[in-house]
């Protein structure tokens, strides 16, 4: 892989967009490999995936600029697909995906940031939907996904204006759920990622796809969404070894991390 990196530690996965010269923009070769990426990861061992970007100035300037510039409108649609495809993959990837917002969030970055489940940032962060000054929509999601994040209004108002915003008021209006410095930034990643790493799998994979398929229907139908995954979760290891903790009165027996089994 030329730009992106995996690395492992312990059950939790940590990729990296790694074109720094361009501030991580996304081009065609990066969002192939992002995917080749997601394909590798073996989730029966990670529990957690960290997505973030190399450098210290940018988690991603957006899609590619340059090779956007030339594009017709039939490949104008196949490379917004290219980029929908593949965050569509991040937002149902089975496991949690944890977005370690480090810099630049434009355009394409604040979209792939906004297919994580969770979104942290460091003091330097910038978001934005830049595109309407470019002459063009957002085309990875960010019609779609922020008025889901931030609310309609605000969604409408940061796309519209094409005006950034800073670490502090993507905190304040839910864009971001907390804020760090540089330094602390990925220590604070990998913290959020091993506390959910501990927890039981098959009950966080349940959630997020309770939580993400119920989002799409009305609530009948979602409230069905969680029953039966609920129910799944029964008779699992996780399920027999999580509740026989809680029900075991011996305190050290119950501090002891329980060898939850995979799917
Ligand atoms: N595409 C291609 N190259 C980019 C890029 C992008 N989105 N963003 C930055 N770069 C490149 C620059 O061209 C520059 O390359 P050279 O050194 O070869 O000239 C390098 O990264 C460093 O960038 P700057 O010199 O501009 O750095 P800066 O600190 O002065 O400014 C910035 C940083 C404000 C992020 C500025 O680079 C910028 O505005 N970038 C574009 C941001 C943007 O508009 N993103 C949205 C793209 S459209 C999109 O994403 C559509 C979609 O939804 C699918």
């Amino acid at each position: 892989m030329e730009f992106v990196t995996y690395e492992v530690e312990g059950q939790v996965g940590i990729i990296t967009i790694n074109r720094p010269k361009a501030l991580n923009a996304l081009n065609s070769a990066v969002l192939e490999e992002l995917d080749k990426t997601f394909d590798a990861v073996d989730v029966n061992e990670i529990r957690a995936l960290i997505l973030t970007g190399a450098g210290e100035k940018s988690f991603v300037a957006g899609a590619d600029i340059g090779e956007m510039s030339t594009l017709t409108k039939a490949e104008g649609e196949a490379f917004g697909k290219k980029g929908n495809d593949v965050f569509r993959k991040i937002e149902t990837f089975p496991i949690p995906v944890i977005a370690a917002v480090n810099g630049f969030a434009l355009g394409g970055g604040c979209e792939i940031s906004m297919s994580c489940d969770i979104r942290i940032c460091s003091d330097n962060a910038v978001f934005g939907q830049p595109e309407v000054g470019l002459g063009i929509t957002p085309g990875f999601g960010g019609t779609q996904r922020l008025a889901r994040v931030v609310g309609v209004g605000m969604a409408k108002q940061m796309i519209y204006t094409a005006r950034n915003i800073k670490a502090d008021e993507a905190y304040r209006i839910g864009l971001v759920n907390a804020v760090y410095t540089q330094e602390e930034l990925m220590d604070a990643a990998k913290k959020l990622a091993s506390t959910i790493a501990k927890n039981a799998p098959i009950a966080v994979r349940n959630c997020k796809k309770a939580i993400n398929d119920g989002l799409q229907v009305d609530m009948d139908q979602a409230i069905v969404i969680e029953e039966k995954l609920f129910g799944d979760c029964f008779e699992t290891e996780d399920q027999k070894a999580g509740m026989g903790n809680f029900l075991e009165k011996d305190k050290e027996k119950k501090l002891k991390v329980v060898p939850f089994q995979n799917k």
